[in-house]
């Protein structure tokens, strides 16, 4: 399948599902487009005036940066008219978007981060989109916060798309996970990282060090045990990397393995972790799990969670298999 499309490699999934009427397939077409017009408006940057701040904050209480506003306006666009959802959430929104009544509903809940590590795009780092898909329940029009509330287990579809030096569209619908590249040229997504899987060993650790002394025992164990590598116990030494933008991170994963780690902190006693549960912990853990790697909040799978509220912020350890189970293994 190397070379297709990504709307191709769609269909020819769908086609394993004889009862599918396409709806999904759609769906994801609509993400597709909304991914390339975000691709485009952060690849401007400066150029079209999109960087700096917007002088406002969201419900997280963080500072949204222009790009935040615009790739949520983007992305809520592409998705509310075409008949496909029957709500959103969007970590910039302080409650769930409902579909404009001139347009149909569809039966799918979408969950997204429009823009991931938007601390780096005044850099010119990566950045990038996350998304989540759940189904609405049976019979419901107006689908409730509480609707969005189902664990990780539950998504039907997860993905991202990372905007680097080249823009790629990662996937999962439970079956491996796929990796496609924008050609700008055609404007269509090819599929050029076919089954990605995440080996089970790693000498890579990423974590934000300037927290350590707020974090819990078992982490900080962990971590001056990598820091100390064959001298602290450890069969070989490790090497680090932040790129303080969550989807960059996964994508290093998925290509050479590694740990990526958000944990627990008493940084801010208010919050149980610093990302999103919806957005960005049950998306990504997805995305990890199907490549053969796993995902814990130290205590528990992620993807076990009952989420308690749309904006949950939960610690996240994620990564290659092995690793993982050993930080569990502290933890317990
Ligand atoms: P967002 O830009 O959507 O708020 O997410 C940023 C997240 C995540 O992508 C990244 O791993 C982490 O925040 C970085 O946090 P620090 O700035 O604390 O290192
Ligand atoms: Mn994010
Ligand atoms: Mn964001």
């Amino acid at each position: 399948m190397n070379g297709v499309s990504l709307i191709q490699f769609l269909i020819h999934e769908q086609r394993k599902t004889p009862l599918a009427k396409g709806g999904f397939t759609l769906l994801l077409n609509d993400i597709a487009s909304a991914c390339k017009a975000i691709s485009h408006a952060v690849h401007r940057g400066a150029l079209a005036g999109n960087l700096g701040l917007a002088g406002s904050e969201n419900i997280q209480g963080e500072v949204q940066k222009q790009l935040d506003v615009i790739t949520n306006q983007i992305f809520i666009k592409a998705l509310e008219w075409t008949g496909h959802v029957a709500a959103l959430a969007s970590e910039e929104n302080d409650e769930i978007i409902q579909i404009p009544s001139a347009y149909p509903k569809g039966k799918y809940l979408v969950c997204f981060d429009p823009l991931d590590g938007s601390s780096n795009v005044d850099l010119n780092m990566s950045v990038g989109t996350i998304f989540s898909i759940l189904r609405a329940p049976e019979g419901v029009a107006t689908p409730s916060t509480e609707d969005f509330l189902q664990a990780g287990v539950n998504q039907v579809c997860a993905g991202f798309c990372i905007y680097g030096p080249s823009t790629i569209m990662v996937l999962t619908t439970g079956n491996g996970v796929n990796g496609f590249t924008l050609d700008g040229d055609i404007g269509e997504f090819i599929l050029t990282h076919p089954n990605l899987r995440i080996p089970p060993d790693t000498a890579e650790f990423a974590i934000n060090m300037s927290n350590q002394r707020f974090w819990e025992e078992p982490v900080r164990r962990y971590v001056n045990e990598c820091v100390k590598g064959v001298d602290g116990g450890r069969e070989k030494n490790f090497n680090m990397r932040w790129i303080a933008a969550m989807v960059a991170e996964v994508y290093r994963i998925l290509t050479r393995g590694g740990i990526f780690m958000y944990p627990y902190d008493t940084k801010d006693p208010g919050k149980e972790g610093k990302l999103r549960l919806m957005y960005e912990a049950n998306p990504m853990s997805f995305i990890i799990e199907q490549a053969g790697g796993a995902s814990s909040t130290g205590r528990q799978r992620i993807l076990h969670i009952p989420p308690k509220s749309i904006h949950q912020r939960v610690p996240v350890i994620l990564g290659s298999k092995n690793e993982v189970e050993r930080i569990v293994n502290y933890h317990r």
